[in-house]
């Protein structure tokens, strides 16, 4: 049976290791609070002359050489990103302008942490049909300039990187469906206030903490620990398979803690699902690529798993693609 399956995997993480003990030379913060309430150890900072282009492209480089097409042949660019370079052009469209992909078509999408899923599922649609034939799927994201540094309800969150796939038609693996969905009901309880035409920066109702990210974390919290097992179940209906199928879950890195629920009341073991947040934070858009590439590498994936992943965040939007490997 024909599929979309995924060819091709990168990452980047950018080298600059800032431990928790860092933050607390900056805000009124603990590593102990951060690990308890987290999970997370530390993250990566990008430097101040990359942008998340370049993280984009390092990531892409790296599936182009994995699945073994050349950036000529690349049909479609869809990157996830809710820190883009600027407000336009696309961020897609410099990295296809970066990368060479001269012959592609190139824009972004904005679902915030579960931007990549929402990425996979319209680039397992794209994949395959007339002048489609190879798909790259970009997560990549520079929290670390976009959260206010002073603010240690959220700068401690978060860190910097970028994940891709290549994505084509195959003989017998790959993605099986997805399921997404939105709430805009909440889409203040995550968001950066100014920046848009609602308060452009130096208009008469700007203040200087409004250009930074701002998340109500409680209200967070309690939205993602219902959507991460409803993301789970809605696309395993979808595909008609059971909870029982599943040999691993790639989820958001956004908490160690909502993770840990999120399995609880999936009724799924810990070891069934891949985490490193504690290296590198929440990468927003990014963390889902990331953490599937590395459970490839250490062989946590096998060829014929069931694989789902899984996001949620800001939007509020949710959702889950169930892939076989
Ligand atoms: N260090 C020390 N203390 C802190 C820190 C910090 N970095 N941040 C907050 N606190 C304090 C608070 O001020 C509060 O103090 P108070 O009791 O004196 O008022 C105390 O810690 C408890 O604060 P809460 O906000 O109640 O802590 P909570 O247990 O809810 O944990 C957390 C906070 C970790 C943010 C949690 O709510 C959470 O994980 N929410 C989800 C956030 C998330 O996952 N976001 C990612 C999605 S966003 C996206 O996708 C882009």
């Amino acid at each position: 049976m024909e599929r979309v399956g995924i060819v091709g995997l990168g990452s980047y993480l950018p080298s600059r290791i800032m431990r928790n003990q860092e933050w607390e030379e900056i805000v009124d913060t603990s590593n102990e609070w951060i690990v308890s309430k987290t999970g997370i150890r530390e993250r990566r900072i990008a430097s101040d002359d990359t942008c998340t282009s370049d993280l984009a492209v390092f990531a892409a480089k790296e599936a182009l050489e994995d699945s073994g097409i050349d950036p000529e042949n690349i049909d479609l660019i869809i990157l996830a990103t809710s820190s883009p370079d600027v407000p336009l052009s696309s961020t897609a469209a410099i990295v296809q302008g970066k990368l060479g992909c001269h012959n592609s078509a190139a824009f972004d999408i904005n679902a915030v942490c579960s931007g990549w899923v929402h990425a996979l599922d319209i680039g397992s649609r794209f994949a395959g049909t007339s002048g489609y034939e190879n798909v790259l799927v970009i997560g990549s994201e520079i929290y670390s300039r976009i959260l206010d540094w002073n603010d240690r309800s959220t700068c401690v969150l978060f860190g910097d990187g970028a994940g891709a796939a290549l994505l084509r038609k195959t003989n017998s693996r790959g993605v099986l469906g997805s399921w997404i969905k939105s709430d805009g009901r909440g889409s203040e309880v995550i968001q950066i206030p100014a920046g848009g035409v609602r308060i452009p920066f130096g208009s008469e109702n700007f203040s200087e903490e409004q250009k930074y990210f701002q998340m109500d974390g409680r209200a967070v919290w309690d939205f993602a620990v219902e959507a991460f097992p409803e993301a789970v179940n809605s696309v395993l209906e979808k595909v008609r398979m059971d909870i029982e199928d599943v040999d691993i879950i790639i989820p958001h890195q956004a908490n160690l803690r909502i993770i840990e629920a999120g399995m609880n009341k999936l009724g799924l073991n810990m070891d069934k699902a891949y985490t490193n947040i504690e290296r590198y934070g929440n990468t927003a858009g990014a963390s889902i690529p990331i953490a599937l590439k590395e459970a490839v590498d250490t062989k946590r994936v096998k060829t014929g798993n069931l694989v789902i992943t899984v996001g949620f965040g800001g939007g509020l939007s949710w959702g889950a693609n169930a892939i076989i490997w």
